[in-house]
């Protein structure tokens, strides 16, 4: 019952909130891989206009497979993290050359790529083929630590496991890519790192951290 009135308010919010980028319109592995693989060190605004020069000289994962690297490399300067780049070229031959174009659709074949992790895995199963698999990424580890009261450090191996564990059992059966895509939203849009807008969130009456008013002290902060 609670889960269903998490989801169902979830889903009311981001039909009237959702933003549009350019990667969502194309509900296509190659686009989801290569915009996900920018977003992981870099913000959303600077990412748009290298996806889309990326997307115009190399269109898909064969024209990729192809390029010299230097180009694929110059294509990522300024986006830094360059073995991300690196990485993507050599993901690209083997799905080329090796599975004639195709990529995996399953989250553990998809791993098996070069710089797939399990949330880029999570993310081009359940965005591009609309699969049921969960997600954590920086997001939404904040919305999933904040809504079940994490005490634990989320990046040690015990708040890990319960993140990905209560990633996956709130994401339902019908149509878990745009239930994922409508979490990264609320935790990038208002269940932000700093003064997060509880006050606009449609969940914050199942929220752990909201009750206790301890959200500004979930996640824990990354120990130094
Ligand atoms: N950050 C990482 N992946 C994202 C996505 N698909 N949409 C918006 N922000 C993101």
């Amino acid at each position: 019952k609670r889960r269903q009135r998490f989801r169902r308010q979830l889903i009311a919010w981001y039909a009237a909130h959702q933003r549009d980028l350019p990667w969502r319109r194309l509900a296509d592995p190659y686009a989801v891989w290569i915009s996900e693989i920018m977003l992981q060190q870099t913000v959303v605004a600077a990412v748009i206009p290298y996806f889309e020069k990326f997307q115009d000289r190399f269109p898909d994962v064969h024209a990729l497979a192809s390029a010299d690297e230097s180009e694929v490399l110059q294509h990522w300067e300024g986006l830094g993290y360059y073995s991300r780049a690196r990485n993507i070229h050599k993901a690209a031959k083997i799905v080329s050359n090796e599975l004639q174009g195709e990529f995996p659709q399953t989250v553990e074949g998809l791993e098996k790529l070069p710089g797939i992790g399990r949330y880029t895995a999570g993310a081009i199963c359940s965005f591009a083929y609309d699969r049921r698999a969960p997600i954590v990424e920086a997001n939404t580890l904040r919305l999933y630590s904040r809504l079940i009261g994490l005490e634990e450090d989320p990046r040690s191996k015990a708040g890990q496991n319960q993140l990905w564990e209560f990633a996956d059992l709130i994401l339902p059966r019908k149509s878990p890519g745009d239930f994922n895509q409508a979490l990264m939203d609320l935790g990038s849009l208002v269940c932000t790192p700093q003064n997060p807008d509880c006050g606009a969130c449609p969940v914050s009456a199942g929220c752990e951290a909201f009750l206790s008013q301890r959200q500004h002290l979930i996640p824990r902060p990354k120990a130094r």
